[in-house]
């Protein structure tokens, strides 16, 4: 397993392009499973969860081209073709290393009538359960039977019927599982309480290109009506937020100026809002961010996690280890995973002030951090240790980086591009 060794203390300094969004990429790919023809993608990351997704499709016998042959570079566009699909299954050696498999539940049954997904398992941030997933597609008619760690689902004989539903409470994966369900079911799905977080707009405009009818995108409330077929088409995948957030936090938390090229900052308020409150000056132009920031300067402030366009999950490791080196406490409140605080042990090695009370973080801000051995727990854990490293006095290492490398694409190289000193040991 590859490690990172990160000299501390270097301020950050250039530009780096944002690359398309993990979250939107794979419900996209999911949604290729639905169309007669090929869904054509761009603005593709390359990272570790895509290429798993890619495998679970070209298992069905669907035909996956993301990236090139050689393993190196991008393409500029790739191509999905799941007119071929033969076997709905997605076993449970491709879903345990990516719970995302379970958006595959909704097409396959909508597209194929039936599907046997492996229940997904959970992660270290939490169970993960997908029981309002099957409470919604069974609402519009399809049968589960929970066998050996299996889904094995059916729809009735005439297809998925549309249904309005609302679900108890905002589930991201589980909006686009019914969402992608309902787009060829027989009727109208009304989906309330939806998740609005923009990679679930982004799914429904492709759905759309792809000949869907879909209205309300970007609210609460998701109305389908279900067509008989969906078409070919193309969609450029929206940029990465979280990624964009995480350099951001990685410029905060060094020091320097740097700009981001490609983030929709609309999709980034909240998050910008805590860091100017925190002394970041940023300054959004044509699209572009630049952050400017002064190591050890910044002051604390509080931050409570919550479903789009509340402040993200995804973005509180890596918030949290910016407090660690503000002036003053911080109150950082987790509210929709159980256990995402895997990091703060961690940052603690460092020298971190951080106290946890179950679902709350009182994070003490300290002169500086120095620099240690750190173990990645999960995808943002890994983010945030990263940071922290970059901050420190001295030098750090950080093993388990295939967190990182699952949700991030060349994290390391883009930090490094702006004056980090990230050096990637190969696993031997
Ligand atoms: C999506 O996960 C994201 N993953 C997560 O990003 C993100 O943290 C999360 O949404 C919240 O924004 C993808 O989009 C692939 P949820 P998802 O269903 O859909 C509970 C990352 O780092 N719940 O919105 O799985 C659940 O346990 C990843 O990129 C049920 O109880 O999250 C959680 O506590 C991590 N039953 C809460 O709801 C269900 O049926 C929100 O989960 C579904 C969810």
């Amino acid at each position: 397993m590859d490690k990172l060794l990160v000299e501390g203390g270097a301020p950050l300094s250039g530009s780096v392009k944002v690359s398309g969004a993990k979250n939107a990429a794979l419900p996209l790919m999911a949604a290729a499973i639905l169309a007669d023809g090929p869904l054509t993608l761009t603005n593709i990351p390359k990272l570790g969860d895509l290429r798993t997704m890619g495998k679970l499709l070209k298992h069905m016998g669907g035909e996956v081209n993301l990236y090139p042959e050689s393993g190196d570079g991008y393409l500029e566009e790739g191509v999905l073709d799941m007119s071929r699909l033969a076997n709905p299954e997605a076993p449970h050696e491709l879903v345990k290393t990516m719970r995302a498999s379970a958006l595959v539940l909704g097409p396959l049954l909508a597209r194929f009538g039936q599907a046997k997904v492996s229940l997904p398992g959970g992660c270290a941030i939490g169970v993960r359960p997908i029981d309002m997933h099957l409470k919604a597609l069974a609402a519009m008619g399809a049968e589960f039977d929970l066998t050996g760690g299996d889904v094995v689902a059916k729809a009735p004989k005439d297809g998925l019927v549309g249904v309005d539903l609302r679900f108890d409470s905002v589930t991201v994966t589980g909006t686009e599982n019914v969402m992608m369900a309902a787009v060829l079911a027989k009727g109208r799905t009304v989906i309330r309480n939806a998740a609005r977080e923009p990679e679930v707009s982004d799914t429904a405009r492709a759905l759309v290109a792809m000949g869907a009818k879909i209205s309300g995108i970007d609210s609460d409330e998701l109305i389908i009506d279900g067509v008989d077929s969906l078409k070919a088409a193309s969609h450029s995948i929206m940029p990465d937020r979280v990624e964009a957030g995480t350099l951001l936090a990685a410029v905060a938390m060094a020091g320097g100026r740097a700009t981001l090229k490609g983030a929709k900052l609309n999709d980034l308020a909240v998050v910008m809002g805590k860091f100017t409150e925190a002394g970041v000056f940023l300054r959004a132009e044509n699209g572009d961010l630049t952050i400017e920031a002064h190591r050890g300067l910044l002051s604390a402030v509080n931050v409570t996690t919550g479903p789009y366009p509340g402040f993200p999950t995804d973005m509180q490791a890596q918030f949290l280890a910016l407090m660690c080196t503000s002036k003053g406490t911080s109150i950082i409140t987790e509210t929709i995973f159980e256990n995402r605080f895997m990091h703060v042990a961690e940052l603690k090695r460092l020298g971190a002030d951080v106290t946890l009370e179950g679902r709350t973080a009182v994070v003490k801000g300290v002169e500086r951090l120095s620099g240690a051995p750190m173990t990645a727990s999960d995808l943002r854990a890994s983010a945030s240790l990263l940071l922290a490293a970059m901050a420190a006095k001295g030098t750090s290492e950080i093993s388990r980086v295939y967190h990182l490398d699952r949700g991030y694409d060349r994290l390391d190289d883009k930090l490094n591009s702006l004056g980090a000193k990230i050096k990637r040991v190969k696993a031997s």
